[in-house]
């Protein structure tokens, strides 16, 4: 299976090193063989029509900041320029997530599907601002669009909803989908005020470049948007959720919770609306949970209401995820 992938960063490089140390083993047991032909970050790319050395994409990357190192430092083709000429099955998208225009995803995204790729993408970016129509377009190009990394990183939280509760009817949900804005709620229940625990997830690097994303309820609202289309076949996109951040939290907020033998929790949830908001959660609910994890409640019509638990974040786990879809597509194509 050749592979492009666009964006070196964190999930990227754990994607390359779990690929790399687990290839005999994905041979054996899938008959997975994976061949990187493109990579590319900000600064340029490397590719190799036979596939690219992968401890070596490492270490240049490591060394000089950037993979157009890997070849004779000249390579400034763009992920697009890839796309269009290189030959591959599948894009596996790891760029920045951009709510503004969700570029350079996007386009990467639409480009690719074009020519006859699957993708796969941990970028929430194009799927919060256009997933309906890019769902669309796959289905047109007969392509196969896998995001199971967007909501929970490694947690399978989309796999749960959509494939163990199938033939459930899923009638609301409600999360924590924001590990950073809970390690900042669970200090402040600690006794922190909001700004020293801010600044203290901000030392544990928990906090987006651009902190508005964390902070504003944007990432928890963009996980929002893809688990309703996904799960509910909602056609929404970003400016459909209702949005309030956790900058507003005071500690007397966080008090009166306690009080009440509750938490205040930035949650996520799908019923009538969309919204995201700081709500009193009971410390008896098992979505009560603390720090960096993640929980996601469904209530569905015969199961009741089931809760799942996890890490949503971290480069190897979202690598496992990006596995996963692979595996996926792998099995999709064999059966064609
Ligand atoms: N980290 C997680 O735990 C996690 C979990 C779930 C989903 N995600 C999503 O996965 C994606 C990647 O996350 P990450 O943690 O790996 O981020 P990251 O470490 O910041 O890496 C982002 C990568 O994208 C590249 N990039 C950014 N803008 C680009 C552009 N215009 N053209 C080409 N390349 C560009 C960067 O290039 P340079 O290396 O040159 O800067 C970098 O290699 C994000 O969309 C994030 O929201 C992350």
């Amino acid at each position: 299976m050749r592979i492009i992938l666009c964006g070196f960063g964190v999930v990227g490089q754990s994607l390359v090193k779990l690929l790399d140390s687990r290839s005999e083993d994905l041979y054996a047991r899938f008959g997975l063989k994976p061949r990187i032909v493109g990579v590319t970050d900000r600064k340029g790319s490397a590719q190799e029509s036979s596939g690219l050395d992968l401890s070596r994409l490492i270490e240049v990357k490591k060394k000089f900041g950037s993979v157009k190192k890997y070849g004779n430092g000249k390579n400034k083709q763009t992920g697009l320029d890839l796309i269009n000429n290189l030959d591959a099955d599948v894009l596996v998208e790891t760029t920045t997530s951009n709510y503004k225009d969700a570029e350079p995803g996007m386009s990467h995204i639409t480009s690719a599907m074009k020519q006859g790729l699957h993708v796969i993408s941990v970028n929430k970016g194009p799927l919060a601002l256009a997933f309906p129509s890019l769902m669309e377009l796959a289905t047109y190009n007969q392509v196969l669009l896998k995001f199971s990394g967007t909501v929970g990183g490694g947690t399978p939280i989309l796999d749960y909803a959509k494939n163990s509760l199938r033939g459930e009817r899923i009638s609301s949900f409600a999360g924590i989908l924001n590990g950073t804005t809970n390690y900042i709620l669970t200090n402040m229940a600690n006794g922190m005020t909001f700004e020293s625990a801010l600044q203290d997830a901000k030392k544990k690097g928990y906090v987006e470049e651009d902190e508005s994303l964390d902070l504003d309820g944007l990432d928890a609202a963009a996980k929002l948007v893809i688990l309703a289309n996904w799960i509910m076949d909602f056609k929404v996109t970003l400016p459909d959720i209702k949005r309030i951040g956790i900058r507003k939290v005071t500690t007397s907020d966080i008090q009166k919770a306690s009080k009440n033998n509750c938490a205040l929790k930035l949650i996520a949830s799908c019923n009538k609306d969309l919204i995201v908001s700081p709500k009193e959660i009971s410390l008896n609910d098992p979505l009560c949970v603390n720090g960096t994890l993640n929980a996601i409640s469904f209530t569905s019509e015969h199961s009741g209401t089931q809760t799942i638990i996890g890490r949503g974040a971290g480069g190897i786990e979202t690598a496992s995820s990006i596995l996963r879809d692979l595996l996926d597509i792998r099995q999709e194509i064999s059966k064609n």
